[in-house]
């Protein structure tokens, strides 16, 4: 892989005072190729809104593939990603750079957002809602037909060359009115919704990602179908793609699948016993 199609994320950690954000490769490993199933016309939507220009917002529920989608087309177009985990402690600055202080004085360091604009990269801002509404207003002049970003401290106003694109995510099974998007936030974006994968896709997702045998991955796609049913009525969030691909994994890695299934579907939904021991049932009842 070249360093032009290199996917570098990045995460900002929730750690208050940064002491820079020099580009850390994540634990991700590199892939020749990102394994990605569409779920329907999003990576058409992805190309008509990179060649013109147009930033856009991915919606879904967690686990859904919407980083992965991201990583994706990153690939694809051959760019490069600067990924951001948003988190409410998240400032501005740690977006756009600040001064740090070395040995020889002090110094400008770019953030991801002025670095993905300077190279021409996709900057992906995931869970956006959760930053700072004051952190989101940078992005204004980003995502109107200017494109530029102005950086206050250092004089500078950067104008986003045609490889710079800016896309968000969101789950919006989180929004609450304190978090929401403002609409003149929300309204600079081309907007697609990812949701949970018809079965014969996520089948071939668990295939993908663990070699799982076909009987067991239709096994457990029939399970997440039973268990997501329950949602809306016990649980916050039904059981994600992400969730089946740990199932998998544990099941490929010779664990018990009743085990397998536990750890992986029910405990990370709920800490409530009786919905615990309602969602084992409908594991029992399936595995059988
Ligand atoms: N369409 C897809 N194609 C391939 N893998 C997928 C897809 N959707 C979900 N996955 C799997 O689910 C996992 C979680 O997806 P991710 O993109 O991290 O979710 P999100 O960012 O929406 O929370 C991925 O690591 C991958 O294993
Ligand atoms: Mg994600």
């Amino acid at each position: 892989m070249t360093s032009r199609h290199a996917v570098r994320p990045i995460s900002i950690p929730n750690t208050g005072a940064m002491a820079g954000h020099a580009a850390q490769a994540s634990g991700e490993t590199e892939r020749e190729s990102i394994f990605y199933k569409p779920q329907g016309r999003e990576v058409a939507l992805f190309e008509y809104a990179f060649h013109n220009r147009l930033p856009v917002m991915i919606k879904g529920p967690t686990g859904c593939g919407k980083t992965r989608f991201v990583r994706y087309m990153a690939e694809r177009l051959a760019r490069s990603l600067y990924t951001v985990a948003c988190h409410d402690d998240l400032t501005a600055a740690d977006l756009v750079g600040r001064h740090l202080i070395g040995a020889e004085g002090t110094f400008w360091s770019d953030g991801p957002l002025t670095r993905a604009v300077r190279e021409g990269a996709i900057c992906y801002l995931d869970e956006v809602v959760e930053a700072r509404k004051d952190t989101t207003v940078v992005l204004h002049p980003l995502t109107d037909d200017r494109r530029i970003l102005p950086l206050e401290r250092t004089g500078e106003t950067l104008q986003a060359p045609p490889g710079f694109m800016l896309v968000v995510s969101y789950n919006p099974g989180y929004q609450n009115l304190l978090k929401g998007m403002k609409p003149s936030t929300r309204q600079r974006f081309v907007a697609v919704t990812l949701g949970f994968l018809a079965p014969r896709l996520e089948v071939a997702i668990l295939i993908g990602e663990t070699g799982i045998d076909s009987a067991w991955a239709e096994l457990l796609v029939r399970i997440a179908g039973s268990l997501r049913v329950l949602k809306d009525h016990d649980l916050e969030e039904g059981v994600s793609t992400r969730l089946l691909v740990y199932a998998a994994t544990l099941i490929q890695a010779g664990m018990d699948p009743r085990d397998a299934c536990l750890a992986a579907l029910v405990e990370p939904l709920t800490d409530d016993a009786e919905t615990i021991a309602a969602l084992a049932e409908v594991i029992d009842a399936t595995l059988v």
